[in-house]
């Protein structure tokens, strides 16, 4: 079922766990979270970066892709479509391609662009019945070619976002996307505090979830966070499951280089990866 992240995320953030956003890049990744989020009745987010749409060869196809793998696998759990880091122009791409959900990051503008801008998107979303999600202190790493400086956010800017109407807020608490590195400061909980107290029951988005330790989590979760965004992480199992049958030799032997073969340990390594991710951030049985 496809259907804003509305719903979804206020549940969760009243039930106190996460609803996990899992990136996809192809037919593979698509069906191994549809197929996850059903067996383990969880409600999901499909992420689909500005680069992984063009990948994809556009927002159109993507949205086709869903609804049609919606139905063709009869996935009854809560699904939202969503647009991870959209720019201006790519929101408006998504919004017209069928999209359930849409992320502006206006992050890199000044803060009162910022809000001219999300405040338009928020009334164009609830025309449309569509969830929006702003951004308010970038993240670090570098994600397609966006890259932040994992700054934390100013608590009185995400107050003044907050107050525009959007469904969710992501905010930079110290988190990165990629993998962490070793010197990583870890989140900044005051921050995520301050936040959490002057925004209220606006469901919070922590991205970079790849490699946050488990605690850490957690701790997020208990402050706030209904949404957390993983891409890294299935992309390393995929790549590790993948080398693994290569460098086995198993693509030499019979039909092992058969694509539906050759892709089969890498589907059920991303399908291992969100399981376990679902189960953490506890929004398993959810529904
Ligand atoms: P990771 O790639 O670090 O998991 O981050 C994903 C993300 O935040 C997508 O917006």
């Amino acid at each position: 079922m496809l259907v804003s992240a509305k719903d979804m995320l206020q549940k969760a953030k009243a039930g106190k766990y996460a609803v996990g956003q899992f990136n996809i890049n192809n037919l593979e990744w698509t069906k191994a979270a549809l197929l996850t989020a059903q067996e383990c009745n969880s409600p999901i987010i499909l992420g689909v970066s500005e680069g992984a749409g063009k990948y994809m060869t556009g927002y159109k196809t993507v949205a086709a892709m869903v609804k049609a793998m919606i139905e063709e696998l009869g996935i009854t759990v809560p699904v939202a479509l969503h647009l991870d880091h959209g720019s201006y122009e790519g929101c408006y791409k998504c919004i017209e391609a069928g999209f359930s959900s849409i992320m502006f990051d206006g992050s890199h503008y000044p803060i009162a662009e910022n809000v001219e801008k999300t405040k338009e998107l928020v009334e164009v979303c609830a025309q449309k019945g569509l969830s929006l999600e702003a951004e308010v202190g970038s993240i670090g790493g570098e994600e397609d070619g966006v890259i932040g400086r994992g700054e934390c956010a100013d608590p009185q800017e995400c107050k003044q976002i907050a107050d525009l109407g959007v469904t969710m807020l992501a905010a930079g608490i110290g988190n990165i996307h990629g993998k962490y590195p070793e010197n990583w400061e870890g989140l900044s909980f005051e921050t995520l505090d301050a936040i959490q107290k002057l925004t209220g029951d606006m469901p919070l988005v922590l991205h970079g979830g790849t490699g946050i330790p488990e605690d850490m989590i957690k701790k997020a979760i208990s402050l706030g966070v209904a949404k957390i965004n993983v891409n890294t992480e299935c992309q390393l199992s995929f790549a590790a499951a993948t080398r693994k049958y290569v460098e086995a030799g198993k693509d030499l032997s019979g039909k092992g280089f058969d694509p539906r073969k050759l892709l089969a340990p890498g589907f059920e390594a991303i399908k291992a990866t969100i399981k376990e991710k679902m189960e953490l951030f506890g929004s398993v049985g959810k529904a």
